[in-house]
Formats: C-alpha cells, sequence, structure tokens
C-alpha cells in the first residue's frame, strides 16, 4: 500500500506538471486561433492539443439527441431478440473470486487522494458484464440495451479496467449499497449522464428484476403521464439499504427559464452562469452529485430549443463568449464554482465534475454517414499512459475546488467498438449512433471508477 501511495504521489505531481504544460499549449493555441462557431478539424485540434497522441482523434460533441430519445420510441424491434442465448451474464456476478476484504476499504481510502485512476489498461476479465443485458430490462432504455438488438458481436463487454497504480476493487451490488446507506446518489446532465445512471441502476441491482425498488420520482418532482412524452427524471429507492440513486436531465447544467410564459412559442433564456434550479432546490438531499454536460452545446442545438444565452441576468454581449465552447467551458467553470460554494454547507456531500464521453464518428458525421463499424475491442490501444486528462476543460474547471474530477475520457477514447453503432433505431436509414454506448458497457467502468473514487 505505502509503495502504491508514493508512486501515486510522484504520479500526482508529474501529472500536475504535464498539465499545467498542457494547459500552456493550450492557452498559447487558444489564442493563435480564436473560437470559431463552427467545430471543423483544424479547431479540434487546437482545443485539444494532446490527443493527437492517441490514435483515434477525440471528437468535439455535436448533435445528441437526434438520435431518437431513449424513450419516445415506444417499440423494440419486433422478431430480432435472440431468445435462444443465456439470461446470465458471462461471468456470473454472484460467483465472486475477489480478494476485497472490508479492511481494505481504509487503505482504498488513503490511496484515493494519490490515485490517478484515469491511467492503466483494459485487460480481459471474466466477471464481465457485471450485469446481464437481458437481466436488466427492467433500468435499461430498449435502444441502448444492446442484447436487445440485432447485434451479434459483444465481445466488447468482456473487459475490465485496471489502474496502473491503484487497486480497484471488483464492483458488487450488494456490498456497494451497504456502503451507501440512507444516501442519495444523484446524476445530473445529459444523456450520456442518464447512460451512466442506468448503468448504476444494473450494476446495483446485479441486473436481476428487484421488488425491493421503489420509484420515489414523486418526491423530486419527475411527473411521467399519458401525456408527458417523458418525465425529466427518474428516482428510485433500494429499500434494503434506503439508497436512492436517481437521475435529471440538463442538457447544459445550466438555469433554463421561458422568456415569456404565456407564449408557447417562446424563446427561453440559457443563464450561463447560473445552474439548473433542479441542483439549488435539491442539493441538500444528496450524499454524491456526478455532473456532466458536452453533447448539446452547438448551434444547431441552441436555435432547435430556442436558447437564448444571457449572462447576469440580461443577454450575452460578450463577443468572447458566444462561440459555443467558450460558453461551454464558461458554463462548466460557473457550475462547478457555485457547487464548490456549496460545499461547506452540505458537508456530507460529495461532488464530481465527470469528463466528456467520446464520440467515434469515423468517415463522417452523424447527420452526414459517419460510422463505427469496427467490432475488434481495443483495435488501437489498450492502455492511457498519459498522466494528463484529456479533457483540459474539465480539469481547469474543478481545479482548485473540492469539485474531483471523474475523469472517463481517455480510457473510453480506446473504445470505439462499444458505441450503438448501427444497431440503433435510426440504423436502418444508415444513421449510426457513435455516441451513446451499448449497456452492459463502458459507462459501467465509469462507474467502478467512480465507487473507487467514493
Ligand atoms: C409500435 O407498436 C404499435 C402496436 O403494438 C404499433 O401500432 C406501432 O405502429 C408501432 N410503432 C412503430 C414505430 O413500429
Ligand atoms: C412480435 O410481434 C408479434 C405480433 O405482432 C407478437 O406476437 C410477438 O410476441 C412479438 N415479439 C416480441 C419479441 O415482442
Ligand atoms: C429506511 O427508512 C425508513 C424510514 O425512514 C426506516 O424506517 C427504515 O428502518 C430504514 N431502513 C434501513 C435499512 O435503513
Ligand atoms: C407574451 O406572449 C403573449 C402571447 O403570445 C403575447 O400576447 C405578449 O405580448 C407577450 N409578452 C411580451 C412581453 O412579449
Ligand atoms: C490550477 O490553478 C492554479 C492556481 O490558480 C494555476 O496556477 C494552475 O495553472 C491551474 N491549473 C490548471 C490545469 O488549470
Amino acid at each position: 500500500m505505502k509503495l502504491g501511495t508514493l508512486n501515486g504521489l510522484r504520479g500526482k505531481r508529474l501529472s500536475l506538471t504535464l498539465i499545467i504544460i498542457f494547459t500552456t499549449l493550450l492557452i498559447w493555441g487558444w489564442e493563435r486561433t480564436p473560437h470559431q462557431d463552427t467545430f471543423h478539424p483544424q479547431h479540434e485540434q487546437d482545443l485539444y492539443p494532446q490527443v493527437a497522441r492517441i490514435k483515434y482523434i477525440h471528437q468535439l460533441p455535436s448533435e445528441e439527441e437526434d438520435f431518437p430519445d431513449a424513450d419516445t420510441i415506444g417499440n423494440r424491434t419486433n422478431g430480432t431478440v435472440p431468445q435462444v442465448l443465456s439470461d446470465k451474464p458471462v461471468g456470473s456476478p454472484t460467483a465472486s473470486k475477489t480478494t476485497e476484504v472490508d479492511e481494505g476499504l481504509q487503505a482504498i481510502t488513503v490511496e484515493n487522494n494519490a490515485c490517478n485512476y484515469a491511467k492503466g489498461k483494459w485487460v480481459s476479465h471474466e466477471r464481465r458484464p457485471l450485469y446481464s443485458g437481458f437481466g436488466c430490462k427492467q433500468w435499461l432504455s430498449e435502444p441502448w440495451a444492446c442484447r436487445l438488438t440485432q447485434r451479434k458481436d459483444f465481445s466488447y463487454e468482456k473487459f475490465r479496467w485496471q489502474p496502473e497504480s491503484c487497486d480497484m476493487p471488483e464492483f458488487e451490488g450488494s456490498k456497494f449499497l451497504r456502503r451507501m446507506q440512507d444516501k442519495t446518489i444523484a446524476f445530473v446532465g445529459d444523456s450520456l449522464g442518464r447512460q451512466q445512471f442506468q448503468s448504476l441502476m444494473c450494476m446495483v441491482s446485479g441486473g436481476e428484476q428487484r421488488s425491493d425498488v421503489e420509484d420515489v420520482g414523486l418526491q423530486y418532482g419527475f411527473v411521467t403521464g399519458p401525456d408527458a412524452a417523458r418525465p425529466n427524471g427518474w428516482a428510485y429507492q433500494f429499500s434494503s439499504t434506503n439508497t436512492t440513486i436517481l437521475y435529471y436531465w440538463s442538457a447544459t447544467l445550466c438555469d433554463v427559464e421561458p422568456l415569456n410564459v404565456s407564449d408557447p412559442a417562446t424563446n427561453y433564456a440559457m443563464h450561463l452562469d447560473r445552474p439548473t434550479s433542479f441542483l439549488s432546490q435539491n442539493l441538500h438531499r444528496f450524499d454524491v452529485l456526478i455532473l456532466n454536460t458536452g453533447h448539446h452545446w452547438n448551434r444547431g442545438k441552441l436555435n432547435a430549443n430556442r436558447w437564448e444565452m444571457y449572462v447576469n441576468g440580461a443577454p450575452n454581449t460578450d463577443k468572447k463568449l458566444a462561440p459555443m465552447g467558450s460558453a461551454k467551458d464558461f458554463a462548466v467553470h460557473s457550475v462547478v464554482k457555485w457547487l464548490d460554494g456549496q460545499l461547506p454547507l452540505h458537508p456530507r456531500l460529495k461532488a464530481f465534475y465527470r469528463s466528456i464521453s467520446p464520440r467515434h464518428f469515423f468517415n463522417g458525421e452523424w447527420n452526414s454517414g459517419g460510422t463505427c463499424d469496427n467490432t475488434k475491442p481495443l483495435a488501437g490501444g489498450s492502455v492511457v499512459s498519459q498522466d494528463a486528462a484529456v479533457d483540459v476543460a474539465a480539469v481547469s474547471a474543478v481545479n482548485g475546488t473540492s469539485v474531483e474530477l471523474l475523469d472517463i475520457t481517455a480510457l473510453s477514447q480506446l473504445r470505439d467498438e462499444g458505441h450503438i453503432s448501427k444497431y440503433s433505431i435510426k440504423g436502418t436509414q444508415g444513421v449510426q449512433d457513435c455516441l451513446h454506448w451499448c449497456l452492459p458497457g463502458i459507462p459501467d467502468t465509469w462507474n467502478e471508477i467512480l465507487a473507487a473514487q467514493l
């Protein structure tokens, strides 16, 4: 343990140095190439200078919810569910071989601060996936449960993330629930946050049908009804431990309000410097909070949602904030700063900002024939060796705050085969989803790292 801690510390110092170097490069690049509204490749390079070292170039997020939304689609592709396949995950989560002992928790807590969970490698592992894509129908949105689609290759499910210099205990749902007794875990963000929420629900319940889970959405004002397209959030409580896990949909994390409440065609003020009111209203109820955003920051979304950027309660007049990338960074900094200021008032709250989930559209964009057809896991390598986080904007937002970074970008970049790809609902029309991930899949690892950092 001591050795691990020392290595970790050294790693941390090195990582800080690298971060500073990269930040310098970033600022330098930034000043040389002013932001533009459209994200073309040159611009991507400037925003993410170090990514060039990774084979799969990180792509800036653009359109997201133009993929059919998980809950507005009622019907599963009929007749394509492989009926004969086993309902059991390949590695049964109950057949535990873990050597983790409870006294290990103390040591892990000590190591937490020193360990960079984002640096490490993917290794094939018998006990993956952590739950069954058939068994977890209760929590998975149909388009994301790739086992229920026509997809036939599932080797992407069989990998475990191994951080280089720290032990990551095997995740066990029941143990996790006990640790989280009487606690509330909240995900707030875009649909990638929702994926992580569904993943955690499956991981905790072992992908089995649970009758001891209560829908407590009403307590958070998540209303669903015959006319509602979908609720804006979901909240469930495991009655064995009174652990609540919830997700609230906030694409930008900003407070958004109609400019004219009596006009159905009203525009909305998107307050870049004001977090979504759901956060301010409910923060006192949370023990763990995981924020994310990134995939809605583009002109198309802004216009389609009739959002207008507001700063200081008035329409934004600062030209430097007008480009979407700058607006996003400003909003993320604002929400993290606000949250950091709230933490002393909420001493039991542990807050994370999750770094961007990478997209993998090759040979085109989401709407111009872009694909992610590779089925060979880790074709571009299995190791993340750099210390510095890829999502520089996220690093800089949490820097100097008590909000922790949940850094999943680089390790997810290696997993282009793990997206929904052509098995999306729109797949038959040639549209691939290289943004969202198959579940079980990559977001499970995000939750393993989250659990290790708690
Ligand atoms: C879904 O199923 C219903 C009846 O089960 C059918 O009427 C409807 O057309 C289907 N929708 C799609 C998009 O296939
Ligand atoms: C597919 O649809 C048919 C009737 O349209 C129905 O009998 C069958 O149960 C459906 N299969 C699945 C897997 O939903
Ligand atoms: C859960 O909460 C209820 C009501 O607050 C309480 O009666 C019950 O004992 C709690 N159960 C556990 C396992 O903590
Ligand atoms: C708000 O919308 C209503 C209905 O369209 C309209 O009559 C009213 O003039 C609007 N108010 C303002 C201040 O624009
Ligand atoms: C973090 O903040 C410190 C102090 O403000 C600054 O010197 C450093 O450059 C920042 N690092 C990053 C990565 O933003």
